[in-house]
């Protein structure tokens, strides 16, 4: 269900629009090797958010701000896009290692949708500001009250930073400076920042470095002022407590939702499907909404589209003597409505991806006492195994869960969307797609379970 790479190698999701009744999804690809290279746009395009299908290679490296003959890295950095009347217009990063300067921003567009072409006055943002340094990078572009803007990742002085630029044509871009920049445990470098606002609240997305190493994204609620384009920091959240989320973007589509698609692995993770030739994918679209001051993410609601058989069970008694095993086997689509009130249990624990003797299982442990819940990889075949921890919350006496289970993955949303966990797992065998467990009685009033299939 999930969008991967067709081969190759894919990291971050770029250029998200929806531009003529469709959505378009662009990524980092490189088409010939499962490692990482020279930087094109893979792009795709979709009908609904869900099912997407292949189009040619957006951008390749083929200039000099773009392009190196020599072997170090370059090409065509991740960006955005946005729908300007008949034009889809791109900016993205271009990098060539070892040019000074290293980082500058390009603009590409196209009147069809499809084939794209570099604009001759490129580089767009040729130099960095000086609060800023060589590395500079991952434009993301907006439109507000006929303004341009785009928000770039940078770093100085050990802190992570934002940089702003406007534009009334896309083609002269003026330095407004520093949105806000890291405090604290924010990291030394930002990448893919994301400025919005949502129900009249601001929020920056970060994807932060620390030193050398990539960490769990999470974002600002704040105030942007546009006047002085400062970014006033009121607090701070993680946004997916998985492993296997990173360079999340967001858009706006034709109703008007703001949607995220993040990277669903991160860097340095193990990617055994490197072995069948490709490695990368996609989370599934989230609908982003603000609740209780916070960001909620739920898979968007085309997703229900593609849910075929289904299983239905009500008020689930499971303890010592009787666990729940599904009878449904593929990619599933399963919600769970937990009574906490006639429950007696302290924990319970959903097993995914079990093999028959259960000897191979990605456990998820809800802890209800201390209402963290846990995705341990231990046993989950091959791949990285570190474990997600992840806090629980009750709404209105009930425990919502929701899984999306796909070959290779696994996306946890508690309480509809309010904590998120996802992960990657690779069984070498999953007979079993879930069981629950509990020692002590569970109620579990609702239990739905739903196959999900794409044909074609
Ligand atoms: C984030 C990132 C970006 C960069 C791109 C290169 O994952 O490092 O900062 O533009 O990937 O592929």
């Amino acid at each position: 269900m999930h969008f991967m790479t067709p081969l190759g190698w894919m990291n971050d999701p770029n250029g998200l629009v929806f531009h003529q009744g469709e959505y378009h999804l662009f990524f980092q690809f490189y088409p010939y090797d499962v490692e990482w290279g020279p930087m094109h746009w893979g792009h795709s395009k979709s009908s609904d958010g869900i099912k997407w299908e292949y189009l040619p290679v957006a951008l390749a490296p083929s200039e000099e701000y773009d392009y190196s003959s020599v072997e170090q890295g370059h090409g065509c950095f991740s960006g955005s896009a946005i729908s300007v009347e008949e034009q889809l217009v791109l900016m993205y990063t271009g990098n060539v290692d070892g040019r000074t300067p290293r980082q500058t921003q390009n603009i590409a567009f196209s009147k069809d949708g499809r084939s794209f072409s570099k604009s001759s006055n490129n580089p767009a943002i040729p130099t960095f500001p000086n609060e800023a340094t060589e590395d500079f990078r991952d434009p993301k572009i907006w439109k507000k009250d006929e303004m341009y803007y785009a928000i770039i990742g940078t770093k100085k002085d050990g802190k992570g930073k934002a940089a702003i630029y406007s534009s009334q044509d896309l083609k002269d871009w003026e330095y407004r400076g520093i949105a806000t920049e890291s405090n604290g445990q924010q990291g030394d470098m930002w990448e893919c920042p994301d400025l919005f606002t949502l129900d009249e609240q601001d929020i920056l997305i970060i994807s932060p470095m620390f030193g050398t190493k990539n960490s769990s994204p999470y974002y600002l609620l704040g105030n942007f002022n546009y006047d002085t384009c400062k970014f006033e920091q009121k607090d701070f959240f993680t946004l997916d407590y998985g492993k296997d989320f990173y360079a999340p973007q967001t858009f706006t589509d034709g109703k008007n939702r703001r949607i995220m698609i993040a990277w669903m692995n991160i860097w340095f993770a193990e990617m055994p499907e490197k072995n069948d030739g490709w490695a990368g994918a996609m989370t599934i679209a989230r609908e982003l909404t603000i609740k209780k001051n916070k960001l909620y993410q739920y898979p968007i609601v085309e997703l229900n589209d593609y849910r075929v058989d289904s299983e239905l069970v009500e008020d689930l008694q499971i303890d010592s003597k009787s666990s729940f095993n599904t009878s449904l086997t593929s990619a599933s689509d399963v919600l769970l409505t937990i009574d906490m009130e006639k429950s007696k249990a302290e924990a319970f624990d959903i097993f995914v991806k079990c093999s028959k003797d259960m000897k191979e299982k990605t456990r998820i442990h809800f802890d209800l006492k201390q209402m963290t819940v846990l995705v341990d990889r231990e046993l989950s075949g091959v791949g990285n195994k570190d474990n997600s921890v992840a806090p629980l919350s009750v709404n209105d006496g009930k425990l919502l869960v929701r899984l999306i289970l796909d070959t290779n993955a696994l996306e946890l949303f508690i309480n509809e969307g309010e904590y998120v966990v996802t992960n990657r797992v690779y069984p070498t065998n999953s007979d079993e797609l879930f069981v629950i467990k509990s020692e002590d009685l569970l109620v579990i009033e609702q239990l739905e379970n739903y196959s999900l299939k794409m044909e074609g």
